[in-house]
Formats: C-alpha cells, structure tokens, sequence
C-alpha cells in the first residue's frame, strides 16, 4: 500500500480524527478517555479516545503494530493502562482489572486444545466460571447448527475447516454470555471466500444475540461491510485517527461492497489508514517509495 508524496500532503492537512461526533449520544456501555500504555521504550497507546453505545457493532482498523491487541488487552482486563488514562463501564469509572470477566474476548491467537472436542473447547469459559459441564454442553450442542457445526460436536480441532475451527472459537466467545465482546482479528487467517461468508454468518448471529461488538480488522472492507462506525487507529503509538459512521442498510448483503456508497467510503478510510501505514513504514527506517509519476527526462 502505497501513496504519493501529493497525496500525503494533502492528507497531512486533512484535520486528524475529522468526525469524532460520529459516536452516537450516550449513554455508553464502554468510554476510554486518554488510554496510553507504555512497555518499556515502546509506547503502544497514546491519549487513545471513543465510546461505545450498547448494541453497536464498532469495528477498529489500523497499520499492523499500533496498539489494536494491546487496547483490547486492556478492556478485557488482563493489561492496566498507564496512570491518567481513563476507563469507564457501564458508566462507572474502573480499572482494567475489573473488567476481567465482565467482557467476552477472542484474542488474535485463539488456540482450541487440540484434545478437547467441539463440545469440550465451545465450553471451557462456563467450565472456568463452575458452571454445570452438562448443562453446559447441553447449551453447547443446541448452539451447533447456528454456528454451522452441527454433527461436528464431537470431533477434534484437527478434523475441522479452518472455518469451521474460527467458528468452534466465535461459538466459544458467544456461550460466555456478555454484553461486550471483543474479537480480535477472528477472519485474519481465512481464505477470502470463507472470510466474505463468515462475515455475513456473524452479522446474522449478532443480530440474534443483541450483542455489542467491538472488532478488530486489517481489511477495510470487512471493517465497512461488518460495522455501524469504523475507528481507524494511527501508526504507534496509537490513537483514534479517524471514525466514520457507517450509515449503509441493514441486513448487509454481498452486493452492498460495490455500491457508490460504500465506495465512497471505502476511500476515506484508505486515505486515513495509508497515511498511518506510510508513517509506520518510514519509521521502520525504509525510504519513501517513489508512487508519483516522474516526468521523462530525455538523453
Ligand atoms: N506485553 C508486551 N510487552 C512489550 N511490548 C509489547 C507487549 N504487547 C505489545 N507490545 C508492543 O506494543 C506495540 C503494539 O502491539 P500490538 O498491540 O500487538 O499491535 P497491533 O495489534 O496493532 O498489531 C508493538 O510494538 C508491540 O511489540
Ligand atoms: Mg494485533
């Protein structure tokens, strides 16, 4: 991905964050104010600002490396933020280890056992909580068809799709039943036919769960075709570049990627998220790539 040095002039004077109003009127199930988070010399977040309204469907872009995993690290509760960010609940004010629990998250890398069944990993959150294993895979296996598992319920990782594997994880995620859920990358690793299908599967079985869903995604059309508003996030440390608000018809269909709107916001988004990749790339230490044509010079 690459852009000119024209273009990034241009996107230089564009005014960051342009449409922060775009987050509906609270009140809001999540609000982050100032999130920064340093590792060492590394600051990942910096100063990072949105609110979520319950039900919302939020999905989060940025260049690889900005701080995605560590943000969801923090809601979930298994990372603190540094001292002065701000994090608020339910409309309470908390620290990130109170979340822990109180969040469904699916991490980037969200292994099943390999010894568990279907059944047995789809489980293991309610097993963690003391929750009844037979009622628990009783729930399990009604929830098999909706997630497109049914008779695979007692099979092991191996004898699976990577679909259906993505699936056996998402189903897992959604049986520890919580009003927010934060999917990092759930599609990342799937070819782009499974990928374009899972994401038609999963705004189905969102609109069943009433859930709120806060998704993390390198691919601008899946952050367009899944969500009600799009975060772009800069190059690290990371923070809220931009945010749009995604008003296409729902249910979404497959057709709805070629539509003069959803293109039109397809190039906002990849205006904002190439500028932050062209930082990213820069300060790897590369040179600027040459995009814009040069004029011929004759011998
Ligand atoms: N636990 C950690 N310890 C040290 N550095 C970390 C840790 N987690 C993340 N980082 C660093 O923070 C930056 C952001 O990482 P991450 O949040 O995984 O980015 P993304 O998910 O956007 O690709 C990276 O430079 C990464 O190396
Ligand atoms: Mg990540």
């Amino acid at each position: 991905m690459t852009i000119g040095h024209s273009g990034l002039a241009r996107l230089a004077a564009a005014p960051d964050a342009a449409s922060a109003s775009s987050a509906p009127a609270g009140p809001y199930l999540l609000e982050m104010k100032g999130l920064s988070k340093r590792f060492g010399s590394v600051t990942a977040v910096s100063g990072f600002d949105a609110s979520i309204a319950p039900g919302e469907f939020v999905t989060v872009v940025g260049p690889s490396g900005c701080g995605k995993s560590t943000l969801f690290n923090i809601v979930a509760g298994l990372e603190e933020p540094d001292a002065g960010s701000i994090l608020r609940f339910e409309g309470k004010g908390c620290h990130a280890h109170e979340l822990l629990g109180k969040v469904s998250f699916m991490p980037q890398r969200d292994l099943l056992l390999p010894w568990r069944t279907v059944i047995d990993n789809a489980v293991i959150a309610m097993e963690i909580e003391g929750r009844s294993r037979k009622a628990s895979r009783a729930e399990a296996r009604d929830m098999l068809p909706e997630f497109g598992l049914a008779g695979f319920g007692d099979q092991y990782p191996h004898q699976l799709s990577g679909g259906m594997r993505q699936r056996v994880a998402l189903m897992r995620t959604f049986m520890f039943k919580r009003e927010l859920m934060l999917l990092d990358e759930p599609f990342g690793a799937l070819d782009a036919l499974t990928r374009t299908m899972m994401q038609r599967w999963l705004l189905d079985v969102w609109r069943q769960h009433k859930r709120t869903i806060l998704f993390i995604t390198h691919d601008v059309d899946e952050a367009l075709f899944l969500g009600d508003r799009v975060i772009v996030m800069s190059a690290r440390p990371g923070r809220v570049k931009l945010e749009l608000k995604v008003d296409l018809p729902r249910p979404r269909s497959a057709e709805l990627v070629t539509s003069p709107e959803f293109i039109r916001l397809k190039r906002i988004v990849l205006e904002a998220i190439e500028e932050e990749a062209m930082k990213s790339f820069l300060a790897s230490g590369a040179a600027a790539p040459q995009t814009d044509a040069m004029p011929e010079v004759q011998p």
